[in-house]
Formats: structure tokens, C-alpha cells, sequence
């Protein structure tokens, strides 16, 4: 089943000449984990913004076209409804918090998308062990780390149980520890969670290692979507999109384009690794 499904879709803001989505089509399965790449001022939030519903409704400006979400129209499904079933995180995880204790911010969304007493601390429990967070619980929000902040930020959205997940930016204003605890959470949600996961992330290193496909979004539209692991076969053209393509994946399609050979060039590091070191010792 198709957990997302653009046909179509336009959306100009108000005030703007040229739209922000220039005619999105785009299918996604249910389960995928799925990064989206792409400059600056491409359209990315926008996209995501209106998979979950937010644009139109939170915004001014011209709408054409359709999403539907598993099947239903989001403009047919009341905000609760889109609520429970699309979870989005932000690049600031400050502009997501409301409350005085961790604790109080996870069971905050638990009450607003109608869970009972019991429910709520079930899932807290289960939610603070899945993204270790448990010693955080009695803290102030305000008063965590970025890394700290972002966790409990996506544990609150996790505790929803939303079948589709999108994070604009996630990592974007953290420093490197912390943007890698963010990563080792987004690892957790691809393999312990039944989730369609949507990521809007400039790491294409860290990405390529959790991604099932990539999406490049380019001036308002999708310039290219498929499985990640044949995504940089032409490398020229991702470059051409502004895309920071990581240098371990530029120098093995340089070592294959020498060896005139052909050869599909991984793009994991570990796999990368693998390659050379058989080339080193001449395999075929
Ligand atoms: N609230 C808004 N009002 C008017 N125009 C907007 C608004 N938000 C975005 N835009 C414009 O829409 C276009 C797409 O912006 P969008 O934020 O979707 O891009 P993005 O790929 O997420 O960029 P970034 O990498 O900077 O986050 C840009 O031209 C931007 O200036
Ligand atoms: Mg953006």
C-alpha cells in the first residue's frame, strides 16, 4: 500500500510569482525510510509540508492538485486525524516544546490525540527505553543539550504511534555528537518501527546509509527519485543540482571510471572500503 500519493500538486505562497511545487507526482510505500536531498530554497519544507497537511492549511496561497495519505485525501481528514497519522520534527527543537518537564511535553501530545491515563504511561515507558531518554524525564525541556532536546523532541513525536514520520532539517543546528545521536535514533525508527520515515537532511554521507530511496528536489520539483543505491550512478547529474555529493563516493566512481570497466560504484563506506581493498589486491 501507498502510504503517500501526490498527484499533480502546485502550491504558490502568497505574494510569490513562482510557485514552491511546480506539479509534484510522487508515490511512497508504506515502511520506506526515505531522504530528500536537495539546494537551498528547492521546495524540500514546502514538500513535506504539505504531505503533512500544513500547507494549505497553516498558510496563505494557491493549492492545486491532490495528497493523499494511505489512500485518503488530507483535505478530506480532520487536523486530529492528520495528526495522528503524519508526526513532523523541526531543524529547532525549542519551537516544539510547550511544557515545564519532559515528561509533561511527551504525555502533553499523548492527551491531545485522546489517550487514556493508563495508555499515557505505557507509552511512556516504552517510549523513554526505545530513545533513552528515561534519566531525562523530570528535566525542564530548556534546560537539555541540542542533542538532549532533539531526542525528546522526536520521542514525543515516536509516543504518537503516527504512521508516517517526517523530519525537516533534524540535525541541521546540532554539533556532531549530538547530530549523531540523532542519527543512531533515526537507525532505531527504520529498524524497530513499522514507520514511513521522511527525512529532509544535507548529510547524503550519513543518509546513503539509511535510506531505501532518495528524493532530489530541485526549483519547485522532483528532479529524480529511486532506490539509494544506484541514485549516484550519474554522478554528473546530481552534481549539476547542487548537490554536495561526499567525496568517498566521487573517488570510487573516479577509481571505476579508470578502470574502464563499467563496475557499479557503492556508495556506503563500508562498501566502498570493501571494493578497494579487493582491487588492491586484484580481484576482478
Ligand atoms: N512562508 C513563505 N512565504 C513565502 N514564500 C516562501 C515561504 N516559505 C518558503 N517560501 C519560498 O518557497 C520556495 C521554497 O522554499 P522551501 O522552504 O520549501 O525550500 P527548502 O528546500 O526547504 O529550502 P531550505 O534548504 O533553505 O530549507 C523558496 O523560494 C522560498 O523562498
Ligand atoms: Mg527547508
Amino acid at each position: 500500500m501507498n502510504a503517500i500519493e501526490i498527484k499533480d500538486l502546485i502550491w504558490r505562497y502568497e505574494g510569490r510569482e513562482t510557485p514552491a511545487l511546480k506539479g509534484i507526482n510522487l508515490e511512497i510505500e508504506e515502511n520506506q525510510f526515505i531522504g530528500v536531498i536537495g539546494p537551498n530554497e528547492a521546495g524540500k519544507t514546502s514538500l513535506v509540508a504539505a504531505i503533512k497537511g500544513i500547507i494549505p492549511e497553516n498558510y496563505n496561497g494557491i493549492y492545486k492538485g491532490d495528497v493523499k495519505l494511505f489512500g485518503k485525501l488530507n483535505r478530506d481528514s480532520s487536523p486530529r486525524e492528520l495528526a495522528r497519522t503524519v508526526g513532523m520534527v523541526f531543524a529547532d527543537p525549542d519551537a516544539q516544546f510547550t511544557s515545564m518537564s519532559v515528561e509533561e511535553e511527551i504525555s502533553f501530545g499523548l492527551e491531545n490525540i485522546g489517550c487514556d491515563v493508563e495508555e499515557i504511561g505505557k507509552r511512556l515507558e516504552w517510549v523513554c527505553k526505545l530513545t533513552n531518554i528515561e534519566g531525562l524525564l523530570e528535566k525542564p525541556p530548556y534546560d537539555l543539550s541540542g542533542g538532549q532536546k532533539q531526542r525528546v523532541a522526536i520521542a514525543s513525536i515516536i509516543a504518537m504511534k503516527p504512521k508516517i514520520i517526517i523530519l525537516d532539517e533534524p540535525t541541521s543546528m546540532l554539533d556532531p555528537i549530538s547530530k549523531d545521536m540523532v542519527f543512531d535514533l533515526l537507525r532505531i525508527m527504520k529498524e524497530q518501527l513499522n514507520l514511513t520515515v521522511i527525512v529532509v537532511e544535507h548529510n547524503v554521507e550519513k543518509l546513503v546509509e539509511l535510506a531505501d530511496k532518495l528524493i532530489l528536489v530541485h526549483d519547485g520539483q522532483i528532479e529524480k527519485y529511486g532506490a539509494t543505491e544506484t541514485f549516484f550512478d550519474d554522478l554528473d547529474f546530481i552534481s549539476e543540482k547542487s548537490i554536495r555529493v561526499p567525496g568517498a563516493i566521487k573517488f570510487m566512481h573516479m577509481v571505476n571510471a579508470s578502470r574502464n570497466k563499467g563496475e557499479h560504484s557503492p556508495i556506503q563506506l563500508e562498501e566502498i572500503e570493501k571494493t578497494v581493498k579487493g582491487y588492491l589486491k586484484g580481484d576482478e
